[in-house]
């Protein structure tokens, strides 16, 4: 039996229906790469194939399962809240949104007061864009190269082509400019102008490969903003709430942003919800014009309730040792298949329990994600910088699970290197 509550479903009719009404592309392509996955069972950081394959996952949805599939005491904490909570009513202010707000505010860097709260990273992409319009009064965004901020109509503009040419969303070119990551003279040439609103960076470009930005890099962006009149967003969608290591990745980079836009993780993989965390600049338009802006079901109580449960989990003390315990762990497994593999690995990148492997192989999500999935694993490729493989590890992963990961994916990875 796959579904307690559906137990006569087939994994052949969920299939034909997504192909008849939801996403034949998407659906086709899953079958031609003969990874047509439908998720059936769900516990920890594994999940079942409706057709009975157990795998380990080290893909999480971006980070959506942080704290592992169907967590307990998040799903307790859903339960609870529906004692006395439903989604609430936007107008007003509501204990949900108040309580979270506050920790959020306890939990971010000196000055970022404001969460304002939506449904899914894009939205919350948006907020910030829009704060940081109607504080600066400009328009411009800069972004990154091969950055990824969401599939919404600012998050889209700001981030690469491959999304949003199909789109026809090029043509918001003369609003939204894209330079290299790590040259801060190419981002000087353009914030000199002094037409521009926000910078919009994720802290580790996680569709490009997990890519880590230079050291002092980031905060040389910070200082030009600030000397052009620009506000600094941090997207922390993917880095954020643990994941390297601090509660968010900026932390590593010793100066605090104007914005941090955070999702996926906060609703602990159960009740969609996310934040723009903002400082007094970027929430001019809270205080001025608060009602102009509004998300129905963004910040729903309940999603709230979910949200702190999380950050509950997310800070304890036995969290925080897992995660440096296992990135430890993640360094000396990359160094010894790297060594093993003869540059079949060739590189890592590394923060916390984030890792980008870049193979020697031009597409990792066409000769690596088969293996490891014959191997047992879930992993997906950098859509952005290909011979890329995103490794994210739950936060919360045990010795003995990281112990059967890594061996798992010794052998996927062997099959590859076979299959070259
Ligand atoms: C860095 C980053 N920003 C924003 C988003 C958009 O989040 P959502 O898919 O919830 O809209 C994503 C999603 O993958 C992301 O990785």
């Amino acid at each position: 039996m796959v579904y307690k509550t559906l137990p006569d479903v087939k994994k052949e009719e969920i299939l034909d229906l997504s192909m008849k009404y939801v996403n034949p592309g998407k659906t086709q392509e899953w079958i031609d790469r003969e990874i047509n996955i439908v998720m059936g069972k769900r516990e920890g950081y594994y999940f079942w194939d409706m057709d009975g394959r157990k795998l380990l996952d080290i893909h999480l949805n971006g980070g959506v399962f942080n704290l592992g599939h169907r967590n307990p005491e998040v799903i307790q904490a859903m339960i609870d809240a529906t004692q006395d909570f439903d989604i609430g009513n936007h107008h007003f202010a509501s204990t949900g949104r108040a309580l979270l707000a506050n920790e959020l505010n306890k939990l971010t860097p000196e000055g970022l007061c404001y969460s304002v709260f939506s449904s899914g990273g894009g939205e919350a992409v948006e907020v910030a864009i829009k704060s940081a319009r109607y504080a600066t009064q400009r328009r411009k965004v800069v972004s990154i190269k091969g950055c990824y901020h969401g599939h919404t109509g600012y998050a889209l503009a700001a981030g690469d082509s491959m999304y949003k040419a199909p789109f026809r969303g090029e043509g918001d070119a003369d609003c939204f400019e894209q330079v290299p990551l790590n040259d801060l003279d190419a981002m000087e040439k353009v914030l000199k102008k002094e037409d521009v609103a926000a910078v919009i960076i994720e802290s580790i470009l996680a569709t490009y490969g997990f890519m880590i930005p230079e050291p002092g890099y980031l905060a040389g962006v910070k200082k030009l903003c600030e000397k052009y009149g620009a506000l600094y967003i941090a997207d922390e969608v993917q880095t954020g709430l643990m994941r390297t290591g601090k509660m968010w990745s900026i932390e590593h980079e010793g100066f605090i942003p104007d914005m941090i836009v955070t999702a996926k993780g906060l609703g602990g993989g159960i009740y969609p919800i996310s934040a723009t965390i903002m400082n007094e600049k970027a929430g001019k338009w809270l205080r001025e014009i608060g009602r102009l802006h509004c998300s129905t079901t963004g910040g729903s109580e309940i999603g709230c309730m979910v949200a702190m449960k999380v950050l509950e989990i997310t800070n304890r003390e036995s969290t925080v040792n897992t995660i440096l315990k296992n990135s430890a762990r993640m360094k000396s497994f990359a160094d010894y298949i790297r060594d093993k593999t003869d540059g079949f690995l060739a590189d890592y990148t590394h923060r916390g329990v984030i890792m980008g492997l870049k193979f020697d192989v031009e597409d990792a999500g066409k000769t690596i994600t088969k293996p490891l999935f014959d191997a047992g694993v879930w992993a997906h490729n950098s859509r952005l910088n290909p011979s890329f493989l995103q490794f994210k590890l739950g936060l919360l992963a045990d010795d003995s699970y990281v112990d059967e990961l890594f061996e798992k994916m010794e052998d996927g990875i062997e099959r590859a290197r076979k299959l070259r």
